[in-house]
């Protein structure tokens, strides 16, 4: 089974996959992971990429920077940094500049991209993937998440990459839905600490914008 292949049995890791495909990712790929969190993210570029790309797993916070590192241990292409997105500067040039769940949290998405634009190679991508939060659905209701600066940003996605300089190649939003128990349920559970029991969910949509830097920028 390939890496791709592997990816789209997961609930978020799916539009993930969607994305690598379009672009074309090959072997020995340069990315980064901005707001990488867990690692998620970064663990299935490396994989997808092997040990002779490398992948950049960039965290604000270095909590989550050592958290991305231990999960990305048996791959020595992942190079953990502590850094912002705001701040982003790396030690070459990137063919893709990637965030998922990072544009809600950051004060100002456009500031991130702009900085995520400027870290690929002419030719290169960025690609972003972020919710539209209350467009997510638990028992018919929607959803809320009060802590994060911008929950819809998804809906804006789009005009931000175009805003960054960068050609949109391809955007869509997809949402997983599911009742009872099931990997929509433990994910709803893990993301909001609500379990929804039998009550129908959405999924708030992912919105996925592929960018390309124009060859001459
Ligand atoms: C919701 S988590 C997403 C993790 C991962 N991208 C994923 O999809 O599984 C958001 C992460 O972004 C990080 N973060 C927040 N603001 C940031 C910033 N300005 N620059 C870099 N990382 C940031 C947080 O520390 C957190 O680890």
């Amino acid at each position: 089974m390939s890496a791709l292949k592997g990816l789209r049995d997961d609930v978020y890791r799916r539009p993930l996959a969607t994305a690598l495909d379009r672009l074309g990712i090959e072997l020995g790929w340069r990315c980064v992971d901005v707001g990488a969190g867990g690692g998620d993210v970064s663990v299935a570029l490396a994989e997808v990429v092997g040990h002779t790309g490398r992948v950049y797993s960039v965290d604000s916070d270095p909590l989550a920077r050592d958290e991305a590192a231990r999960a990305a241990a048996a791959h020595s292409q992942v190079v953990a940094i502590t850094q912002a997105g705001e701040d982003l500067n790396l030690p070459e040039p990137v063919d893709l500049a990637f965030c998922r769940f990072l544009l809600l949290h950051v004060v100002d998405p456009s500031a991130v991209l702009a900085r995520m634009a400027a870290a690929v190679r002419p030719g290169g991508w960025v690609v972003a993937q972020e919710p539209i939060t209350s467009a997510g659905r638990v028992g018919g209701l929607p959803l809320s998440m009060p802590d994060a600066a911008h929950p819809d940003v998804g809906a804006r996605l789009p005009a931000l990459v175009r805003e960054a300089g960068l050609e949109i190649v391809d955007a869509w939003a997809e949402a997983q839905a599911g009742v009872g128990p099931g990997p929509v349920s433990t994910y709803l559970a893990s993301l909001t600490g609500v379990d929804p029991g039998d009550d129908p969910v959405v999924l708030p949509p992912l919105v996925t914008v592929l960018g390309r830097k124009k060859h001459g920028d």
